[in-house]
């Protein structure tokens, strides 16, 4: 390939490249179309003066950055053979153009190393990259890290990026971006609660529906680290990279490590930039529709009984469940959390006949069966740890700090592997298992791999997505949620393999909205597990009624997770009304885009779902707490086809509040351009209570 600028482009955005035989990749644009342009024309305009040092952060920076080169940010190769080949030089690359996916090959011939840059604009618009660094010396070479970058521009000048603890992920946090660099990093061998799942440089005040933004998200289920850096040169990137433990990719003689995909969105507001995000995993992953779950889990907990369970399922049969998920608490000696994982047989005291009866009701009753397992994981108190406690990882230290009681198995050895995976594919493969809810809630602090205790961070990953992927291949139709406590494991390389996440441990509706807005930054709704809980959710104690815990629900992959048999027939019956509305606006809200409003009241939310052909949308307006200022005003519709007539009404629930605005008695049809200009008046509702508002188009008269 001779043209040494390259014009990506695709689904709205352009990258725009400049790929000359002299060096690696450099992106001079990362964003809006820019339609026909002079790509070399470009590349002359976007050049720097030059500073009074060649020698201090070159211009365009690569996207894999070289100390050599004169970069001092953060670099994209470090690695040594025992002290030498530390300052590698990448030269001689070689540009291969397929669609839009860009190859560059370069060498470092003095090193003996060779390095492999791909960058593909998705057809969405979404942007990917990744690394291979090739050892082709004699001498093993150590990676102790591969990252790539994307580069944003100067009016970038805001950051955005998360934090979270148990019950409460994805808070997010914002921040000037100054120079210097703002990392996020990851350490316990899996994102983490805590994990930012995206790093988001944008337009100072950037909201959903306004200012542009850029995010990068690291498609890895194990350490990592994601960076905003700015230098003083101004030079702004996003940065994605595994975080590699000491000693853990050592590259023999002609071996290779390949970094994950660092993807990269942008839009004009953080909707547009999420919307790629949904747009590709819709293509990649098409899903059925959600099947409606009843999970055990806050229902009966440990104490699983056949009886009990089957007029569970029975009950969550007649609301309208189309799968019965049997959480933690089946399997051999588990009645609490403090034993026997590991043990993946049925108890045989509680389950005489095995599980067998209750899968024949469940499926009797038409519902597909899932079952809850933790395969990485391991009590100290297992018939498996007191097999093998050397498949129980150990850094030197023992096993080191348990965490609710467990510690975390080793999956890097292959009898290890072979033994869980048997046992979880024999009984998947028996009752034909429809769905696993995959579990992992131990960080891997000190995982070293026995007998030397070298760190296996990375290859439980590698296990992991494997173990995964055979199991997929062996169970066709077979569909797994990550889970992680909660939402401690979400990102796009388990997603892979996985159907849904679990955003939380939380059902409070009052949590649920915030996590669910933030985790919808990267994953569509219907990927999003999203339960009624009980009325006094048992993370938060607080008391909400079923209205509002329903309707936060509704939205996703929905589910419940209350016990069903203490429930009276009037709330059953509300149960199933909700179920119900929900089956009737899934195709909507499961294929939908997803908007939300920037309202300048912190008081209020409004967010929903319009169809693609925007013939409808259905809209969520919340009050979460009580204003400085009341009533809450209008509020305006985002979304909607402005040429379009809507009919537009409050559905659902029957709301009984003081202060309704008239418009809620008739309903009222408006343009979208008006519903999303003027907008509507909202209700006077009590904290933590909603409507939901259904946009119709009208057809034309
Ligand atoms: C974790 C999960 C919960 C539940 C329990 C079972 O905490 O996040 O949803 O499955 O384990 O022990």
């Amino acid at each position: 390939m001779t043209d040494p600028v390259v014009h990506l482009r695709a689904g709205g955005t352009s990258v725009v490249v400049v790929a000359d035989a002299e060096r690696l990749p450099r992106i001079i644009h990362w964003g809006a179309d820019l339609g026909e342009v002079d790509a070399a024309a470009l590349a002359i305009a976007a050049r720097p003066a030059i500073g009074d040092s060649a020698v201090t952060y070159p211009q365009p920076v690569p996207v894999v950055a070289q100390l050599s080169e004169g970069w001092l940010g953060r670099p994209g190769v470090v690695g040594s053979s025992s002290g030498t080949r530390w300052a590698p030089l990448f030269r001689d690359a070689r540009y291969t153009l397929d669609g839009m996916a860009l190859r560059c090959e370069a060498v470092d011939s003095e090193y003996k190393l060779a390095l492999l840059v791909e960058l593909e604009l998705l057809p969405t618009g979404l942007v990917r990259q990744r690394a291979t660094l090739t050892n082709a010396g004699d001498a093993a070479y150590r990676v102790d890290a591969l990252e790539v970058a994307l580069p944003v521009p100067s009016h970038a000048d805001e950051v955005l990026d998360f934090t979270g603890r148990w019950a409460l992920e994805r808070v997010p946090q914002r921040r000037s971006f100054h120079v210097g660099s703002w990392t996020r990093e990851s350490r316990g061998g899996k994102p983490g609660l805590e994990n930012t799942m995206l790093m988001i440089g944008g337009e100072r005040g950037f909201g959903f529906r306004s200012g542009t933004v850029w995010g990068v998200h690291l498609a890895w289920s194990g350490n990592q680290v994601l960076a905003a850096e700015r230098t003083p040169a101004d030079t702004r990137r996003l940065s994605g990279s595994e975080l590699l433990l000491p000693d853990e990719i050592v590259l023999g003689s002609g071996e290779s490590y390949s970094t994950p995909w660092l993807y990269g969105s942008w839009g004009d507001g953080l909707d547009a930039m999420a919307a790629r995000f949904h747009e590709q995993r819709r293509a990649e992953h098409p899903l059925s529709p959600r099947p409606v779950i009843l999970n055990t889990w806050e229902a009966v907990y440990f104490r699983h009984d056949l009886d009990t369970l089957i007029a569970l399922a029975e009950r969550g049969a007649a609301m309208g469940a189309e799968r019965f998920v049997l959480d933690d608490g089946w399997f051999t000696g588990r009645r609490d959390d403090t034993s026997s994982l590991g043990d993946w047989t049925v108890d045989s005291t509680v389950w005489p006949e095995g599980l067998e009866p209750l899968v024949a009701r469940v499926r009797e009753l038409g519902m597909q069966f899932g079952l809850w397992f933790e395969p990485e994981m391991i009590n100290l108190d297992s018939e498996l740890a007191r097999e093998h406690p050397e498949w129980v990882f150990d850094a030197g230290h023992g096993a080191g700090l348990p965490s609710r009681h467990q510690h975390v198995l080793d999956l890097g050895h292959e009898d290890a592997y072979a033994h869980v995976f048997g046992l979880v594919s024999e009984l998947v493969g028996r009752l034909s298992i429809d769905y696993i809810k995959w579990d992992h809630n131990r960080y891997l602090l000190d995982a070293g791999h026995t007998p030397d205790g070298r760190p296996g961070v990375h290859r439980q990953v590698e296990q992991l997505y494997r173990f995964m992927r055979e199991l997929r291949g062996a169970h066709p139709g077979l569909e797994i949620e990550s889970c992680a406590s909660g939402g401690g494991r979400i990102d796009l390389g388990v997603m892979r393999y996985a159907d849904r996440v679990w955003p939380s441990d939380c059902n409070d509706p009052h949590e649920r909205l915030e996590i669910q807005r933030w985790t919808g930054l990267l994953l569509p709704p219907e990927v999003q597990g999203t339960h009624i809980g009980a009325e006094v959710s048992h993370t938060t104690h607080r008391s909400h009624p079923l209205d509002y815990r329903a309707e936060k629900a509704i939205w996703g992959h929905l589910g419940v997770e209350v016990n069903l048999l203490e429930a009276d027939e009037a709330q059953l019956a509300a149960l199933a009304g909700w179920v119900a509305f929900h089956k009737t606006h899934r195709e909507l809200l499961h294929s939908g885009t997803v908007v939300r409003a920037d309202l300048a009241d912190a008081s209020l939310r409004l967010e929903g779902v319009v169809a693609r052909d925007s013939s409808a949308a259905l809209y969520a307006f919340s009050v979460v707490e009580r204003g400085a200022t009341w009533p809450p005003g209008r509020v305006r519709l985002p979304g909607l086809a402005p040429g379009t007539l809507y009919r537009v009404e409050a559905v659902f629930p029957d709301v009984r509040v003081a202060h309704l605005p008239p418009w809620f008695e008739t309903g009222v049809t408006l343009s979208g351009r008006a519903l999303g200009t003027v907008g509507v008046e909202a209700p006077s509702l009590d904290p933590d209570r909603s409507v939901l508002l259904h946009a119709v188009a009208v057809p034309d008269a």
